[in-house]
């Protein structure tokens, strides 16, 4: 097998999925794609884009303006029609498959260089949007518990998450995600877009629309649940509706070290995992498990572990079980930069996402850790793990 190496990564603000208040509300979600793009060919301009072998783009909800996104948005960003695309989905892991996809084909010989995108507008195509369940799946479950609030309520009570460590955890997302921010962490991921504000006028958006200086901790506690009567789980301990859009260039060892591009991290091992989706959030346990019994990897020689935070009591639960971190934030490696109850998530594009910040928060805050870890839960059970390994 080849090596597959990460040359660069990067990703949009992440923008309010809200129809008057979002920083992008006036952009489709192929409009979040061409930047994106753009900036990967202008910061490696030893890429050309005709010498992209395929573009695999991950999209939780691809219908209406989704609708094939993966070639639509190409095209329509004026790429190459030689260039292949491959829009596919499996909910929320879909950026992170896309990157898996990409990562095999490059180790097997297929492809030399591949692009790996993520994106979900979930104002402009909202959750759930044009969804047409099988009945005969009521057969099996009651329909009212496949809702990912539904299943994070779910998951607070068997995996007894209080609300006040789900609290405590979301102002610590919080706090890390604005230190992040303003310490300048996320700018060689983030490109800058033009972004509305309330009022119309255009600006510069460099950052993360949902990221708070300060949390409202008292407001917090007074939040309702909007997903059951008397629930735990409120919009402060939730991932927000969100807007966003990245992209990862994968190359083979031998072609980048062609090209000259240097890279420090490459794909080490990815896995897929099921899990029942009433519980859709626990996916990251079966999903990190899989991947520990199929390479024997030591959980201690992983640094950073970027955990996709759907709820807080999704990421409690699996932080506990797998022994991750400490029971309760703060964390010593897990989100170090915040998750994406304060970043956001959009849906189809957080898979991808995190592995360009693990990728970040490697080289800076662990540059010598061997591996990295990437996981996430999808709706209705599915669920992703990611390894990177530093490149010796
Ligand atoms: C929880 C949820 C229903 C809330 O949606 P919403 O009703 O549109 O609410 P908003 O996100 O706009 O937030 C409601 C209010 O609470 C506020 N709020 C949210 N978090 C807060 C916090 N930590 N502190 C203080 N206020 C907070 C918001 O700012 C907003 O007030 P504003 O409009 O005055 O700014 C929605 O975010 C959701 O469904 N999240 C989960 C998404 C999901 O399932 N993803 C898939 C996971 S697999």
């Amino acid at each position: 097998m080849r090596e597959c190496v990460f040359i660069d990564g990067v990703r949009t603000p992440n923008g309010r999925a809200h129809r008057e208040k979002g920083w992008f509300r006036h952009l489709r979600p192929d409009e979040l794609l061409t930047p994106v793009y753009n900036a990967l060919f202008e910061r490696n301009n030893k890429v050309a884009p005709d010498m992209v072998d395929a573009v695999f783009v991950g999209c939780a909800n691809p219908s209406g303006m989704q609708n094939d996104i993966g070639r639509l948005a190409w095209l329509a960003s004026g790429l190459p029609e030689s260039v292949p695309t491959n829009t596919l989905t499996n909910q929320c892991p879909s950026g992170m498959s896309a990157t898996m996809h990409a990562a095999r084909a490059i180790m097997t010989g297929e492809a030399d260089i591949i692009i790996a995108a993520g994106v979900e507008d979930m104002e402009k195509v909202p959750m759930g949007a044009n969804m047409d369940f099988p009945p005969r799946l009521l057969k099996y479950y009651n329909g009212a518990d496949l809702l990912m609030g539904a299943t994070a309520e779910k998951v607070a009570e068997q995996w007894k998450i209080s609300r006040e460590d789900m609290e405590n955890m979301a102002v610590w997302s919080n706090k890390k995600a604005w230190e992040a921010t303003v310490s300048g962490k996320f700018k060689k991921e983030i490109v800058p877009i033009k972004g509305l504000d309330d009022n119309g006028n255009e600006f510069l958006v460099d950052r993360d629309q949902w990221v708070r200086e300060k949390v409202d901790e008292d407001k917090m506690k007074t939040m309702m649940s909007p997903f059951k009567p008397n629930g735990v789980v409120t919009a402060a301990t939730s991932s927000p509706l969100t807007q966003g859009a990245c992209a990862l260039l994968l190359m083979s060892r031998e072609k980048a070290d062609k090209l000259g591009l240097p890279y420090r991290y490459k794909y080490s091992y990815g896995v897929l995992a099921g899990c029942d989706p009433t519980i859709m959030g626990i996916g990251p346990i079966p999903a990190i498990k899989k991947l520990i019994a199929r390479t024997g990897l030591n959980l201690d020689e992983v640094g950073a572990i970027e955990l996709n935070e759907a709820f807080a009591s999704q990421s409690l639960a699996c932080i506990r079980e797998l022994k991750l971190d400490n029971e309760n934030a703060p964390f010593k490696r897990v989100n170090v930069w915040g998750g994406a109850i304060a970043l956001g998530h959009p849906l189809g594009e957080s898979g991808a996402r995190i592995i360009i910040t693990l990728l970040n928060i490697l080289s800076t805050e662990f540059p010598d850790a061997k591996y990295g870890l990437a996981s996430l839960c999808g709706a209705f059970g599915n669920a992703g793990a990611l390894l990177v390994e530093k490149v010796q």
